[in-house]
C-alpha cells in the first residue's frame, strides 16, 4: 500500500506531509478501535522480541528516534505501529520556531533526508502536558536540547530545567550535544563542557526516588579521540549509555548532482548514506567498552538486514527515522519481524 501512497506524499514539501501524518494520527484517537486495527496491522509480537536494558523492559528493540514527535503529541498512537519505544524531542525549556522554512529536504537518489530544523519545539511546559496523556505501559524517552538563543555557557541551565521537568514522565532521558543546526551546540560535546552539563543532571538525579538512565547522543562526524573523550566522561560521570548517531553535515558519497545538494544548504544528513557510519560508530563503542555500555544504534537503518548489522555490531536497541519515512508505516513491524527471526 505505502509503495503507491510514497509517490504521492513525496509530490509534497517533507514537512507538509509530516503535519498532515501527525494530523491523521491525532484523528486516530477518535475512530472507534481505530487504534486496535492500526496496531494489529503495524505491530510484530513475539516474546523473544522482549529487552530489558538500562533497568527497563522494552517489548522489542525497534524505537522511534527522536525528532518525529517533537512535542510528544501522538505517543500513543505512535506506539500503535510497532515501536517498542518512542524518544520524543529534542525538547528546549522555552518554545521556539526552528530555523526558516524550507528546512527539510528530500533526496530520493540516496534514500536520505537533509534537516537543519534547529529544535522547532513547543517547549518543555507543553511536552509535559501532553506526556500526562501518555498510556503508562510504553517505553518512552526525553531527548533534551537547549533553546537556540541560550549560550554555550549557560546550556547547563537548560539542559537541566528539561530535565528536571521531565522526570517524572518519561523512562529514559537523552542529552542531545550533537545536532549540528542548532549554532555551536556541537561544542557541547567537549570534555569540559558536557561535564558541566551532566553533572547537573546526575546530582539532580541523585535527589530523586527513582534513578532514571540518562544517555548521550553522538554526532557520527566525531573522530575517534572525540569518541574516546565523551566515553570517558559517560563512564566517570555515570551515565547509562550512549545514543549513536545523530545526523552527519557530510556529504560524500551521494547520488544527487551536487548543484541540488548545494540548493538545500546546511543541515543534518540521515537515511542509507549514513549507514556504515553509524554503524562503525557503534562497533567501536562496544569494543571500546567491552560491550558492557548500552548502545542505541540509529542512523540509516533502511532495510531489516540494516537493523541486524546494527544489533550485532554491539547495538541492544534500534531507532530509526529516515527509514521509517522511506519504508512507511509497516516498517517497525517488518525490523521486529526480522529480528524474532534471526
Ligand atoms: C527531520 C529530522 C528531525 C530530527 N530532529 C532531531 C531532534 O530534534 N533531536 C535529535 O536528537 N535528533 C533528531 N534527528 C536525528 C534522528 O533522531 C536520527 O538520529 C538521525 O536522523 C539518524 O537516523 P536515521 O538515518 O534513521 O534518520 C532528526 C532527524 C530528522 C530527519
Amino acid at each position: 500500500m505505502y509503495r503507491f501512497l510514497r509517490p504521492v506524499f513525496f509530490l509534497f514539501h517533507p514537512e507538509f506531509i509530516h503535519q498532515a501524518i501527525m494530523l491523521m494520527l491525532g484523528a486516530l484517537r477518535f475512530v472507534p478501535w481505530g487504534r486496535r486495527v492500526v496496531r494489529k496491522c503495524c505491530t510484530y509480537r513475539a516474546p523473544s522480541l522482549g529487552v530489558s536494558v538500562l533497568g527497563i523492559d522494552f517489548p522489542n528493540p525497534v524505537g522511534l528516534a527522536a525528532g518525529f514527535d517533537k512535542n510528544a503529541q501522538h505517543v500513543n498512537e505512535l506506539a500503535c505501529l510497532g515501536f517498542g519505544y518512542v524518544e520524543v524531542g529534542s525538547v528546549t525549556p522555552l518554545a521556539q520556531g526552528g530555523n526558516p522554512k524550507p528546512r527539510c529536504f528530500r533526496l530520493p537518489k540516496d534514500r536520505a533526508i537533509i534537516n537543519r530544523m534547529g529544535f522547532n519545539n513547543k517547549g518543555v511546559a507543553a511536552v509535559v502536558k501532553n506526556l500526562r496523556r501518555r498510556n503508562p505501559t510504553l517505553v518512552v524517552g526525553a531527548n533534551i536540547g537547549k533553546n537556540t538563543l541560550t549560550p554555550n555557557s549557560h546550556a547547563p541551565d537548560d539542559y537541566a530545567a528539561c530535565f528536571a521537568a521531565l522526570y517524572p514522565h518519561a523512562d529514559y532521558f537523552v542529552v542531545n550535544v550533537s545536532c549540528p543546526n542548532v549554532t555551536c551546540l556541537r561544542d557541547l560535546q567537549s570534555r569540559e563542557q558536557l561535564t558541566a552539563i551532566v553533572r547537573r543532571l546526575t546530582a539532580f538525579r541523585a535527589g530523586q526516588p527513582q534513578r532514571k538512565p540518562i544517555l548521550l547522543k553522538l554526532s557520527p562526524d566525531l573522530t575517534p579521540a572525540q569518541i574516546d573523550d565523551a566515553l570517558e566522561v559517560v563512564a566517570r560521570e555515570g551515565l547509562d549509555g550512549v545514543v549513536a548517531a545523530n545526523t552527519t553535515t557530510r556529504r560524500d558519497g551521494l547520488q544527487t548532482s551536487p548543484a541540488s545538494v548545494d540548493h538545500m544548504g546546511a543541515g543534518g544528513l540521515s537515511g542509507a548514506p549514513l549507514t556504515q557510519r553509524a554503524l562503525e560508530m557503534v562497533r567501536y563503542i562496544s569494543r571500546k567498552t567491552q560491550g558492557k555500555l548500552p548502545i542505541i544504534g540509529v542512523g540509516g537503518i533502511m532495510t531489516p538486514q540494516d537493523a541486524l548489522s546494527m544489533l550485532r555490531a554491539g547495538a541492544s536497541l534500534v531507532q530509526v527515522y529516515t527509514g521509517f519515512i522511506y519504508q512507511g508505516p509497516k516498517f517497525a513491524k517488518q525490523l521486529c519481524r526480522a529480528i524474532a527471526a534471526s
